[in-house]
Formats: C-alpha cells, structure tokens, sequence
C-alpha cells in the first residue's frame, strides 16, 4: 500500500490564449477530478518566463488562466487555485532538484529541444531546468495524480525519476527523519479521454499549439460563435466520408481529430461519435460540430470575460489559493530540508 494519500495536481502557463487542446486535455478533467479528489490548481508564472514576457501582459494573462478554471467550474473553495509565485517553496525546491537531476537527463527533454530550436546556446537556463521546476511544483505538495495532456508524460516521468533518485540518494536521512517507503511519491500522470492530444485544425499531424502563427491552427476560448465556426469549416479534411469504425482513421489524422473533439465536448467517445455520424459528409458532421461548439465552449468565454473584467476579484482568489497552498508547501519544504542536511 502507497504511504502518500491521493492529491491531484496540476498547472497551465500564462502565455498566449487558452485553446481548445488546454481546455479539453487538461481543464475538463481537472472539473471531473474535483469531485473525487484534493485538487491543486496552479497558474504556473515562474515557468512563463522561462521566455521573455511583458509585465503587464503577464499580469493580464495570470488573470486568464485563473478566469479559465473558475469559468469552466473549477470550485475555488473546494480547491485551491493559485498562482505559483506566490509560494516561495516551489522555486526552493526546484533548487534542491536541480542538485539531484542530471544534465544528461534534462538534455532528452522533447519540449526543450522544440523550444529552444536552433538557437540552443541563447536559450535561458530556466528554460532548460523547466522541468526541475515542474517537478517540484508537483512534488512539494506530495501529490500522486497529475492530470495533463499527452504532451506532458515526459515531464511527468522526469518527475518520477528525480522523486526516486531523491528518496535514494537521501534514503538514510529520510529514514532517519522517520520516513518509511521515501519521501516523496512517484507521481502517476493522468492523461484521459478522446483528446489528450488535440491536434491542428491545419494539419491532423501536428500539436494544437498556442505558438502555431496561424489562428486557424485553433479554437481560443475567447472566440465568439462566429469565430468558432470560421475555424471549423475551415478545418482541413479529406474527400472521404467519416469511417463508421475507429480502423477507418488510419492514414486520416484530420477525421481522427474532429471526432475525438466532437467525442471529448459531448462526454462521448470515438465509437460512439461513429455510431452517429459514420458514412457522414464532412459538411454535415462540421455543422454539427459548430453548434456543439459554440454550445459548449460560448458560455466558458462569456463568463471568462465577465471574471477578467474584475481582476480584483481573481487576485484575491489567488491570495486565498496561495495561502492555502502554503500551509501544505511549508512543512513538507521545511521536512525537505532537514533531509537534506540543511539547519532551520
Ligand atoms: P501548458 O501550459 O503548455 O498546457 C496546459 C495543459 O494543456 C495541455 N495541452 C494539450 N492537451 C491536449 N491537446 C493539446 N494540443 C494540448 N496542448 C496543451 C497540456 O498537456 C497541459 O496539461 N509544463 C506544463 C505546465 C506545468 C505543469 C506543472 C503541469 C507546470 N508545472 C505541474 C502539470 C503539473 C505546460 O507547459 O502546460
């Protein structure tokens, strides 16, 4: 039996818009998984300026990712919603980490390499110890659950490896502390439902992506109804009609992603969204999907909007969140600590 009761934990960056690929892979699960479990939820600005930002847009764009998870239903006084500045224990953590993580296992870190491109050498250092701090965010509150879209399970398992080489590395001093079974957990990721991984509406190949130039690429959750439909019928497909079995996606990556969103938005699956619409034009499927869309999503915008033009109201849920989340970070830094060696 694990020692670590179970804790949810998660975060999204405050760059750029919000889109559908956040929203389904990530948010919406954080909404069902409040139900059954103790949820952080984190605005994770330290790792924003891994790139460079604009102070006052970083501020605004804080207020968003916040707005996101109180709009889509994310119940702050059940759970704790919080910005990850405001608790000092992540960056100090981090630093014990990198202590403990190797270069040679930073140096395999996919988004790093896409990140960073060509121009390695000019990359920030936090950029490269990104997932040091991931690591940290998720482990200074011991949590075992990390729910994330497909993109992150590498960091994720980073992790994992940097948890059991510190419980290794430290494993007399943690037994000594009066530790059994280590220190921290091994925290599994939760990557759940018909879209962990959303793709481009331009090309069913690649990510859904805040960083892709075009806007056509995504759906924000700030897009309005007309918006949302522009971009759906749009969205590149193929001359084919939609399979009425999953086998039918092979070699239609464009088929596969409009149905595993139409899945994820009506809390169906790829099988049941075939049974409906198989053998369908894609001009009939689209429209369907816009009205979903806009059904869905509408709503989540409007009360973004209404939340973000009350930035005193978000700020003092992220007071109240980072107080909250605190008082868990604290003795488990200040236990970290003594394990180490360090005198307090
Ligand atoms: P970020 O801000 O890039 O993305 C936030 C969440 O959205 C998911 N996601 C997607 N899911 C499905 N399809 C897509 N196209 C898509 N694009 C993004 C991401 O997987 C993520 O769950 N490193 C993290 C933030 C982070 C974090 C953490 C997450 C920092 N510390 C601790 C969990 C635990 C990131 O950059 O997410």
């Amino acid at each position: 039996m694990t020692p670590f009761p179970e804790r949810v934990f998660s975060g999204i960056q405050p760059t750029g818009n919000l889109h559908l690929g956040n929203y389904l892979g990530a948010i919406v699960n954080f909404v069902a998984l409040q139900k059954t479990h103790e949820c952080l939820f984190c605005v994770v600005d330290l790792h924003a300026i891994t790139v460079p930002q604009a102070p006052n847009e970083l501020r605004q764009a804080i207020r968003k990712i916040a707005a996101a998870y109180l709009a889509s239903g994310v119940d702050p006084q059940k759970n704790i919603i919080f910005n990850q500045s405001q608790v000092a224990e992540h960056a100090e953590l981090a630093w014990i980490f990198n202590c403990v993580a190797r270069i040679g296992w930073l140096n395999r870190m996919t988004q790093f390499k896409e990140k960073a491109g060509k121009d390695r050498e000019n990359a920030s250092i936090g950029l490269f110890a990104y997932p040091t701090l991931m690591a940290a965010d998720i482990l200074l509150y011991k949590a075992t659950h990390v729910p994330v879209g497909e993109d992150q399970k590498q960091h994720i398992e980073l992790a994992r490896d940097i948890a059991q080489k510190f419980n290794n590395d430290f494993s007399e001093s943690i037994a000594a502390n009066g530790y059994s079974g280590g220190f921290f957990p091994l925290p599994e990721p939760l990557i759940q439902g018909p879209a962990a991984r959303v793709m481009s509406l331009r090309d069913g190949t690649k990510k859904m992506s805040k960083s892709d130039p075009s806007e056509f690429s995504r759906i924000n959750l700030s897009d309005d109804a007309d918006g949302i439909a522009q971009k759906v019928r749009k969205a590149k497909t193929d001359a084919e009609p939609l399979p009425t079995e999953t086998e039918g996606f092979k070699g239609r990556p464009e088929a596969e992603n409009l149905v595993g969103i139409y899945a994820a938005l009506s809390g169906s699956t790829a099988e049941g969204v075939l049974r409906q619409f198989g053998g369908a034009q894609f001009s009939t499927f689209k429209q369907a999907l816009v009205d979903l869309a806009v059904a869905k999503l509408g709503p989540v915008g409007a009360e973004m909007r209404r939340l973000e033009a009350d930035p005193a109201y978000i700020d003092s849920i992220l007071r109240e969140g980072s107080r909250r989340a605190r008082a868990i970070a604290e003795p488990i830094m200040g236990k970290a600590k003594d394990i180490v060696g360090f005198i307090r």
